[in-house]
């Protein structure tokens, strides 16, 4: 007891409660993170499926003060013909404006491979900051180097407004979020958690759809359990909203499940799975799976805060590295 008191009195010493962000700067890896979980708050949250990519996008919103957060938006590309085009990003922005809320954050649970984030678009229209986990810079420097990129492209994360560590916490109006960071689908995985509300990203499917794949550069399948079980942890009743659903079975197209109900049911992990079946199991499906279809486009966009490359002249264009992936 006397131990947690001490490493919590630690813990409060080495942050700094000034920042909007607020960083514990010393020793974070070694310590057990304190999340500061409030089960009291309960945040309306909007959901957004895109069946082009099968992604579902969500408004969170402060009932109280209207403040909200936009998560894991889409923009949409017609990639053989290189369109691109906002119909997604323009259904949530006209929610957002109808609804008179005030968008305060861009959040990107990773870096997504199979859609591109329209992040970018909705600020320029709303405001708001672009947040994704602190690890965004091992990804920009696997990435970079695939797609041969000049030293003009910053490997530093500065293209986001704020890079989010372990335990980092943030407002949306009144509601206090906190985001956990979940490696194991790719490194900079984060699942970001408002009251009741936790947005697990690809660290979890629905029960029935199991788990994200891990074999992604920087991905690992045991992180991806240790990740799964962080999520876990937390309230059995804690609302869980998942990034991507593909309708197992023919069902119809779901996102949202509890703690408890993954723990129980999740065809990957649940009913108290071990880490060595999971890694086995997650690794021979993996080298079974074909490489996402808009893996290309969208990581040159996606390692960019949504921003689409551009050329010497200012066009916008994108590559196609052979043999790179
Ligand atoms: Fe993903």
């Amino acid at each position: 007891m006397l131990q947690s008191i001490r490493l919590e009195i630690a813990i409060m010493l080495l942050c700094d409660g000034r920042t909007e962000v607020r960083k514990c700067a010393i020793g974070r890896e070694k310590m057990m993170t304190q999340y500061p979980v409030d089960m009291s708050v309960s945040p309306e949250v909007k959901a957004f499926f895109d069946e082009a990519t099968n992604t579902i996008s969500y408004i969170v919103a402060d009932p109280e003060t209207k403040a909200c957060a936009v998560i894991d938006s889409v923009m949409d590309i017609d990639y053989a013909a290189g369109r691109i085009t906002y119909d997604h990003a323009n259904a949530m922005i006209a929610h957002i404006q109808n609804n008179n809320l005030t968008l305060e954050w861009l959040i990107e649970t990773h870096v997504h491979a199979d859609h591109l984030s329209a992040a970018p678009y909705i600020q320029e229209k709303l405001g708001g900051k672009i947040g994704i986990g602190r690890k965004i810079t091992v990804i920009q420097d696997v990435f970079g180097k695939i797609f041969n990129e000049g030293t003009e492209f910053q490997r530093d994360g500065s293209q986001f407004d704020a890079l989010f560590d372990d335990g980092d916490t943030y407002q949306i109006g009144k509601m206090t979020a906190f985001a956990m960071h979940t490696p194991g689908h790719t490194p900079a995985c984060m699942v970001h958690v408002i009251g009741d509300a936790a947005f697990v990203g690809d660290t979890l499917f629905m029960p029935d759809g199991g788990s994200a794949r891990a074999d992604f550069p920087g991905g690992d399948a045991g992180e991806l359990y240790d990740s799964i079980q962080k999520v876990l942890s937390l309230p059995d009743e804690m609302r869980l909203f998942i990034c991507h659903d593909y309708g197992p079975g023919g069902r119809d197209i779901m996102w949202q499940t509890t703690v408890a109900e993954e723990k129980s049911n999740n065809i990957h992990v649940g009913g108290g799975k071990t880490r060595e079946e999971f890694v086995k199991f997650r690794t021979e499906r993996d080298a079974q799976l074909a490489v996402p279809k808009l893996i290309i486009p969208s990581l040159q966009v996606n390692m960019r805060a949504g921003e689409v490359p551009r050329d010497d002249q200012g066009n916008p264009v994108l590559k196609v590295p052979l043999n790179g992936l």
